[in-house]
C-alpha cells in the first residue's frame, strides 16, 4: 500500500497544472507527469525524482495546483537548503488532516517552525540525550542479546526476521521512554504497531488527501476519514494510559524520556519567549519517538542482511574484522574506529537503501533562494536523499553495492552521506540509530552467519517498497550460529 509522503506527492500529481512562466526553475511539462502517472503510482517514487533529475537538473519544480515543490537532488543543494540557510527552509507543509494527526500542531515531526516547536524540539532533545549518556549502550545491548536468543531459537530454519527487528527497535524506544520491553507476542505492542501503521498509511490515502485541498470535501461522509479519527482515537488512549501508568507507578525521574519530559515541563526555560509546554507536548513526543525510532531502524537492519546475502564476501571481510580487533569480545560503541569494514558495510547500507529516502517535507517560511534560483515563501521543498545517494558526479557506480568506497583510498565521501537530513529538522534521534545500528549489526554479525534459505533463486529482490520509509519486500533468512558464541 503506498502511504505517507508517497501518496500526498502522488496526489498533488495528478492535480498537476502547466508551469507558471514567471518561475525561471526547470522542471517537466504537464504531459510528460501524466505519461509517467503508472509509474508514479508504482513502488518507488524517489527512483522516479531521481530519473527527473537526470533530465532537468539538481534542482527542478513541480507545479501542483496552487502549491509548488522543489526537489532537490544533489547533497549540494540539499545542504544548502536544509543547513547553510536551515532558518529559511525548517517550516513543515500546514494542512487540515496534518494538524489532526498531529494532535493539534503539538507534534515534532509534522509541526511547523516556530517559538513553541523550537522549545519542545530543544526539551525532548535533551531528555534524550541525557537518557541516551545514562543508559543508551546497556539498552541496546540488551536488545542485542534478546535478539541473539530468538535467532538462536530459530534453529537454522528459514524465517523472516523483519518482525523481530521492528520489536528490537521498539525496545529500544520503549525502554528509553517509559521502561518498559515487550516481547514479539505482546498484545499491547501488537496494538500499538498496528494503530500508528494504520494511521501513517491511512493519512497517505487520496480520500484523506482530498480533504486539503478540497475544504468542501470535509462536510460529506468520508469512512476512511472516520477510520482516520477512529486509529488517532485509538493511538492517543493507549499513549496516555502508558503515561498514566508511568506516573502513577511515580517513575517521574530523569531515567527515561517521559520522566524528564514532565520534568522539564515544569522548569523556567521552557516558558522564555512566553511558551508553555503541556502534557500534550510530552503525548505527542512520545508517538514522534515511536514512529520515528522503529520502522526506520528495524528497515535498516533488514536492508543489511539482504546485501550480505547477495555479497557473502563482504559478510566474511565484517567477520574477520571482529574476531581479529575483539577477540571474542562483543564490540562497544566506542570499537568503532577499530572496526572501517563494520563502518563502511553501515554506511554503503545507509547510501544505497537511505530509509527516509525523501526525508519528511519542508516548507520555506520566507522568500528566499537555492542554487541561485529565487524560491517564494510556502514553497514546498523536497530533499531526496535517495537522489543525493546516487549522485553521478559524487558516486562512482552510484547504484551498486560497495562498502569499500567508505574504505581508505575508496573515494567514498562521507559528507555527501545524509540519510538523517541536516540543519534544524535534522533526524531527533541520530545519535540513538547509529549506536544501533553498529551495536545490532556487530552483535549479530559475530554470532550467526547470515545465508539464502536454498539457492540463487531466493535471494532477496532489492529494489524495495518506498513509502515514507523504504522498506525490503519480505523475505527468508536462515541465521546460522558460528561454531564460537557465547554472550
Ligand atoms: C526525522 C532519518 C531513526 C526520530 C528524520 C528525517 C530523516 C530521518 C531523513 C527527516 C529530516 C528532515 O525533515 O529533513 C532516520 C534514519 C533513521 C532514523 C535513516 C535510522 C536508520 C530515528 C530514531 C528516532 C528518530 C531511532 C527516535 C529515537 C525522528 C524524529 C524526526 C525524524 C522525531 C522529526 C524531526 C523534526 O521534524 O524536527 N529521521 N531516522 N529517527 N526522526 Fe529519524
Amino acid at each position: 500500500r503506498s502511504s505517507g509522503v508517497q501518496s500526498r506527492l502522488l496526489h498533488h500529481f495528478y492535480q498537476f497544472l502547466p508551469c507558471s512562466s514567471s518561475s525561471s526553475l526547470p522542471g517537466p511539462p504537464r504531459f510528460f507527469l501524466i505519461e509517467n502517472m503508472m509509474e508514479l503510482t508504482h513502488d518507488h517514487l524517489p527512483i522516479h525524482l531521481t530519473n527527473l533529475a537526470q533530465r532537468y537538473g539538481n534542482i527542478y519544480r513541480l507545479k501542483c495546483g496552487s502549491t509548488t515543490m522543489v526537489v532537490l537532488n544533489s547533497s549540494e543543494v540539499i545542504r544548502e537548503a536544509l543547513v547553510k540557510k536551515w532558518s529559511d527552509f525548517a517550516g513543515r507543509p500546514v494542512s487540515y488532516t496534518g494538524d489532526i494527526v498531529s494532535g493539534g500542531g503539538y507534534s515534532i515531526s509534522l509541526g511547523d517552525y516556530n517559538e513553541e516547536w523550537r522549545a519542545h524540539r530543544r526539551l525532548v532533545h535533551s531528555a534524550l540525550q541525557r537518557c541516551s549518556q545514562k543508559s543508551l549502550h546497556d539498552v541496546i545491548e540488551r536488545q542485542a542479546l534478546n535478539l541473539r536468543k530468538v535467532l538462536m531459537d530459530y534453529q537454522s530454519s528459514a524465517v523472516d526476521l523483519s518482525e523481530d527487528f521492528t520489536v528490537a527497535a521498539s525496545n529500544v524506544i520503549t525502554t528509553l521512554a517509559f521502561g518498559k520491553e515487550y516481547n514479539k507476542s505482546s498484545l499491547e505492542l501488537q496494538q500499538l504497531h498496528s494503530c500508528l501503521n494504520e494511521i501513517v498509511a491511512l493519512w497517505g490515502s487520496s480520500w484523506i488527501s482530498a480533504l486539503d485541498s478540497f475544504p468542501l470535501l470535509r462536510k460529506l461522509p468520508n469512512p476512511v476519514f472516520s477510520r482516520l479519527l477512529k486509529e488517532v482515537a485509538r493511538r492517543d488512549e493507549i499513549i496516555k494510559q502508558h503515561l498514566n501508568n508511568y506516573k502513577s507507578q511515580g517513575k517521574e525521574n530523569e531515567d527515561h524520556i517521559t520522566g524528564s519530559l514532565l520534568q522539564g515541563l515544569g522548569e523556567q526555560h521552557n516558558t522564555e519567549h512566553g511558551v508553555f509546554l503541556t502534557d500534550s507536548h510530552v503525548h505527542m513526543a512520545t508517538v514522534d519517538l515511536l514512529i520515528g525510532g522503529t520502522e526506520t531502524t528495524a528497515a535498516w537492519l533488514s536492508w543489511t542482511v539482504a546485501f550480505l546475502l547477495h555479497r557473502p564476501e563482504v559478510q566474511t571481510r565484517v567477520y574477520e574484522e571482529l574476531c581479529t580487533v575483539l577477540q571474542g569480545q562483543y564490540p562497544k560503541y566506542s570499537d568503532r574506529h577499530r572496526l572501517p569494514v563494520l563502518c563502511s558495510l553501515i554506511n554503503e547500507v545507509l547510501r544505497l537503501r537511505p530509509v527516509a529516502p525523501l526525508a519528511v517535507p519542508h516548507r520555506a517560511i520566507r522568500d528566499s533562494s537555492i542554487a541561485g534560483y529565487f524560491i517564494p515563501k510556502d514553497t514546498v521543498i523536497i530533499p531526496n536523499l535517495f537522489g543525493a545517494h546516487h549522485d553521478p558526479a559524487v558516486w562512482s557506480e552510484p547504484y551498486s553495492f560497495k562498502p569499500e568506497r567508505f574504505l581508505e583510498g575508496g573515494g567514498g565521501s562521507t559528507r555527501a552521506l545524509m540519510p538523517f537530513g541536516g540543519g534544524a529538522r535534522l533526524c531527533l534521534g541520530e545519535s540513538v540509530a547509529k549506536m544501533e545500528l553498529f551495536l545490532f549489526t556487530g552483535y549479530l554479525l559475530r554470532d550467526f552467519q547470515f545465508i539464502p534459505p536454498e539457492s540463487e533463486a531466493s535471494l532477496p529482490d532489492l529494489r524495495g517498497v518506498a513509502s515514507v520509509v523504504l522498506k525490503i519486500k519480505s523475505y527468508k533468512v536462515i541465521a546460522r550460529p558460528r561454531p564460537v558464541s557465547s554472550p
